[in-house]
This record gives C-alpha cells, sequence and structure tokens, in this order.
C-alpha cells in the first residue's frame, strides 16, 4: 500500500532504539509519505540530528525557541501538519511527562497541541517498563486516547533480558501502515470532490435542549453541539442540502444551512416530524433532556432554608416515536449512543429498540468528553461487525461517518 502524500511526525526521545528509527523513516518514505522529525535534547544524544535530516530530506527541530529560523508557532504548525504523530522511541520519562501534561520541549508541546492521533513505541529496560509508576502513565494514555505498539521481549542494551525493547522498524512501518488503511484519513478536501450526497436531503439535530423549571432556571446537559455542526459542514461539502435543527450552542451554523433553532425536546420532536417526512436521511447528534419539570413555575422560585424537590416526568423518546411505523422506504435514520458503561451493548440494544439504521457509540473518559474538538467512536450496523474509528477531529470523524451514511444511501 501507498502511503502518498500521508504526513508523518516522528518524535524521537533518548534512548539507545534511537538507531532503528532511520530504517523506519526511510520505509516511510519509500512509501511515499513525507517524514518530518522532531528530537528532544536526549534523543540528539544517541544519534545526530544531521542523519535524521538526511534521511527525511526535512530539517529537523530539537530546540523549541532554536535560533535558526525561530517561529513562534512552530509547535502548533507541526501539530496541526501531521496526519499522524509517532513517538519512537518513547522512553519512561517522555510517557510520564505527556500522561501528566507536561509541555516543556518542543515534542511534548507538539504532543499537547495536536488533535491527531499520538502513537507511541515505547523502548526502555524491562524493570522501567514494568514499573508500576510507568505502567500507570501507560494506561492513563491509552485510556486518553493514544495508541501504542507495545515493546517487544528480548536482548536489551543494557545486557537484560525482558519485555521493554522497542519492535524493530519493520513492524513499526507495518503497524502506520495498517493504522492509516484503518482510519482512510481521506481529507474533507478529497472526500469533498466526490460529492458522494449531491441531492440527499440530510437532516442533523445538533447540541441539547433546555427544560425550564422557572423563568431563570433550567434542566440541560453539556453537549457542546460540536459533533452536528461538524456533520453539518461536511454533508454540506459533499453537496447535501442539510437542514440543521440545534439547541442552544454557542456555535456559528453553516451559511448553506437550512437553520432551525430550538430550545426544549418538544419543540425538538416537532421540528424533527416535519423535517423528517421530507428527508433521505435523518442524522440524531442532539442530545435532548431526558426528563422536564412536572410543572414549571410562572415567577422565579424563591430560595429558602429548606431543601428544594423538584419533580420531574420524561421528555418523549424522540427517535423511538419517529420511527414506529418505519419501513424500507423511509428515510433512514442515524442514532448516536452516549454510554459510561457496556457501550457496545447499551448501543446495540439503542439500534434495535429505536429501529435505527446506524448508530453511533461514544464513549466519553477516553479524551473525548461532550465539548471536546476530538472524539473516538464504534459505528453499530445492524447484523455488522463493530466499525472502529481512532481519535480524530470531529471533522474528521464526520467524514468518515458521512462515508458510511452515503453507502446506506
Ligand atoms: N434521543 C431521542 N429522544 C430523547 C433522547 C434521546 O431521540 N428524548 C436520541 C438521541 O438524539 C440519540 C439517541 O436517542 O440519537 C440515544 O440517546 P442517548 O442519550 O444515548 O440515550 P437515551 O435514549 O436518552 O437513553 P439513556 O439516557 O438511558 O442512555
Amino acid at each position: 500500500m501507498s502511503l502518498t502524500g500521508k504526513k508523518i511526525l516522528i518524535g524521537m526521545t533518548g534512548g539507545i532504539a534511537c538507531y532503528k528509527v532511520p530504517y523506519l523513516v526511510r520505509s516511510l518514505r519509500k512509501a511515499d509519505a513525507e517524514v518530518v522529525v522532531v528530537m528532544t535534547n536526549a534523543a540528539a544524544k544517541f544519534i545526530t540530528p544531521l542523519t535524521m535530516e538526511t534521511v527525511s530530506n526535512h530539517p529537523v527541530a530539537v530546540d523549541m525557541f532554536e535560533e535558526r529560523d525561530y517561529v513562534a508557532t512552530r509547535h502548533i504548525d507541526l501539530a496541526e501538519w501531521a496526519d499522524l504523530v509517532l513517538v519512537a522511541p518513547a522512553t519512561a520519562n517522555c510517557l510520564g511527562k505527556i500522561a501528566s501534561g507536561v509541555s516543556d520541549d518542543l515534542l511534548t508541546t507538539i504532543i499537547c497541541a495536536t488533535p491527531r492521533p499520538v502513537i507511541f513505541a515505547p523502548a526502555m529496560n524491562q524493570q522501567m517498563w514494568a514499573n508500576k509508576v510507568t505502567q500507570r502513565n501507560y494506561q492513563t494514555l491509552k485510556e486518553l486516547g493514544c495508541y501504542f505498539i507495545d515493546p517487544d521481549e528480548g536482548d536489551m542494551a543494557c545486557d537484560h533480558v525482558g519485555v521493554g525493547r522497542m519492535q524493530e522498524p519493520e513492524a513499526l512501518f507495518e503497524y502506520i501502515k495498517n493504522f492509516i488503511n484503518k482510519i482512510k484519513q481521506a481529507s474533507p478536501a478529497a472526500a469533498a470532490k466526490k460529492k458522494s450526497l449531491s441531492g440527499k436531503k440530510i437532516v442533523i439535530t445538533a447540541g441539547p435542549t433546555r427544560e425550564q423549571i422557572d423563568p431563570v432556571r433550567f434542566i440541560s446537559n453539556n453537549s457542546s453541539g460540536k459533533m452536528g455542526y461538524a456533520l453539518a459542514e461536511e454533508a454540506i461539502k459533499l453537496g447535501a442540502e442539510v437542514t440543521l435543527i440545534s439547541g442552544p450552542t454557542a456555535l456559528t451554523p453553516p451559511e448553506q444551512s437550512n437553520f432551525i433553532r430550538i430550545k426544549t425536546t418538544d419543540e425538538l420532536q416537532k421540528a424533527v416530524k416535519k423535517a423528517y417526512k421530507k428527508c433521505d436521511c435523518l442524522i440524531m447528534a442532539a442530545a435532548p433532556a431526558d426528563y422536564k419539570p412536572a410543572e414549571k413555575a410562572d415567577q422565579k422560585i424563591k430560595k429558602s432554608k429548606e431543601p428544594l424537590g423538584l419533580d420531574l416526568k420524561p421528555t418523549t423518546d424522540i427517535l423511538k416515536e419517529l420511527t414506529r411505523n418505519k419501513n424500507r422506504k423511509s428515510p433512514k435514520v442515524v442514532g448516536f449512543a452516549l454510554e459510561t458503561e457496556n457501550g457496545i451493548v447499551n448501543a446495540r440494544k439503542k439500534l434495535r429498540e429505536k429501529n435505527l439504521d446506524m448508530i453511533v457509540l461514544n464513549q466519553p473518559g477516553k479524551g473525548t468528553a461532550f465539548e471536546s474538538d476530538t472524539n473516538e467512536v464504534t459505528v453499530l450496523l445492524p447484523k455488522r461487525k463493530p466499525i472502529e474509528i481512532p481519535l480524530l477531529t470531529k471533522q474528521e470523524i464526520s467524514v468518515q461517518l458521512l462515508d458510511i451514511i452515503s453507502s446506506l444511501l
């Protein structure tokens, strides 16, 4: 497989396994990837920046504030330039710093700033790898959505034998190739050229709903609306006619969308019901409030020293209601599932009970919280294996989701 056009940033930290990285860079370049190398000062003691410049055919950055052509925003430029970041070798020190948010050199600052997937290839002595703090940092980074090419077992440079040595360059190359293949990081621009949703009418809901308790207080949730708005923007780029129905958010709707603002779950239900009749596909990315106050106070409730009870009653399940009489000719319906436990099982249940054609599972806590710009999701389709989409920006996730949705249409 060719990696033409793929941009890979390799961060090297200080370990003897640095000697393996030039081989990896050569393989990546042979497959037509573009590679930029950033080294820590310690890495530059194991192998020279000149070697890495020669094999990558790009200047190598080491210092944050290099006097030679210093650019204040270089860490941001590099963080955004890459399609993925590979840290190889990744020392125990580097895992510890990144797991705790320390950004005290160019490489750790880039990792802090990048919205792209970050893969670590650890390399260290077997006791350092087995150390409880290293293992805790490894788990933390995995939970935050980073990827690992786990170290191998074998002889070490320090004459010990155990688990800790970095995998061989061929294995790193295979991993990256498969990773890129899996995420098919089609740039939005390239995907847009296909115009795969041309002539399709897509209704997208986004953001939270609000249920008033009294004229100044309400019940709501943390939904930012970013996923729904990103889907709307990308669907427009793919040629769709988009109706965006949104609860209260701080976002600007795409100019070319037919925009409908709603506040409560009842208002959302009315707007969805109307738009659904004339669409090809409904994507319910909104997070409607599931409960509303049994009674709304007409005037502001005055505070007192007594506890305040609040009677809540369920709102309508919009999707369940809508798909009650769904048949093969009905518009396709895509739901989202937000789960904090038993993700796949609960999402499958929602797929079935809400009579959906597809459901997108979100599991906050994996670096993919409500208000985040990135997300990591699993797509479930009836009678098909789950499709994992790794940590990417919500824009990139949207491109991939719309790719699957266009195949349903
Ligand atoms: N949804 C809906 N009507 C509601 C609540 C949710 O149509 N009153 C939709 C959401 O837009 C989403 C899907 O149902 O596409 C699943 O929403 P989620 O909040 O994950 O689940 P709930 O059905 O609300 O169930 P629970 O909160 O118990 O997980």
